[in-house]
């Protein structure tokens, strides 16, 4: 299973954290987090920053838009070449033709399903996404407990994935523990449990280890 990095809960800063990840061999990739105050209530709204933050990074990215109306700021998410963007669709009036926007990039779009949605609302976009980021906290902040609730999720977001054809991702809580849980998913993104140590690469092995 993949592991991408959350670097917003964190021992060191910013810019410490995106090089320890960077650096990490077996990292896959750096998951940013965008947090508008809006649709969750924290905010790290540091969008024209994040080009500056991220040069010289050459490990993939992908950018989780917990933002009312992303497409107001795909333009510059657009220039840090992600290999993935996952909105809420439901933050947009024509979310099908952000979705395709975004692959017409070269860049996979996803969604995101938040723990209290129903998997069955989703249906419509599994034809145009190349992957779905299921949540395992609620959206808005790092170090939550991961919700037991994900596991049938999961098992019926499985039985789509084997019509369509995307990737799932899982996010938030993920431990050495929790990570059994959700065995079926193609990967996985891990903040603190990673972030809040100073040894990156081992808490990233005991998480592949799993
Ligand atoms: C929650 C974020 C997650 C989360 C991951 O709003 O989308 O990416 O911060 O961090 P941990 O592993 O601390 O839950
Ligand atoms: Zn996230």
């Amino acid at each position: 299973m993949k592991i991408v990095v959350s670097y917003i809960n964190s021992k060191y800063n910013k810019y410490e954290t995106i090089r320890r990840i960077n650096n990490c061999r077996n990292a896959d990739g750096i998951h940013i987090d965008l947090m508008d105050g809006y649709y969750v209530f924290n905010s790290n709204f540091t969008i024209m920053d994040l080009l500056e933050d991220f040069i010289g990074i050459n490990k993939p990215i992908d950018v989780h838009m917990m933002i009312e109306k992303p497409s107001n700021y795909l333009p510059f998410i657009f220039n840090l070449n992600p290999v993935g963007i996952y909105i809420h669709p439901f933050t947009e009036s024509d979310p099908i033709s952000i979705l395709n926007l975004i692959n017409n990039r070269g860049i996979d779009a996803g969604i995101v399903i938040n723990p209290d949605e129903d998997i069955s609302s989703f249906v419509q976009f599994f034809p145009v996404v190349k992957r779905v980021l299921l949540m395992s906290v609620r959206p808005g902040a790092g170090g939550q407990e991961f919700l037991m609730s994900t596991i049938n999720k999961l098992v019926e977001l499985k039985k789509y994935q084997s019509i369509y054809n995307f990737l799932i991702y899982v996010d938030g809580g993920i431990d050495d523990t929790t990570i059994k849980y959700i065995q079926g998913a193609d990967g996985a993104v891990s903040g603190s449990f990673v972030c809040l140590s100073d040894d990156y690469e081992r808490q990233i092995d005991k998480l592949k280890a799993k």
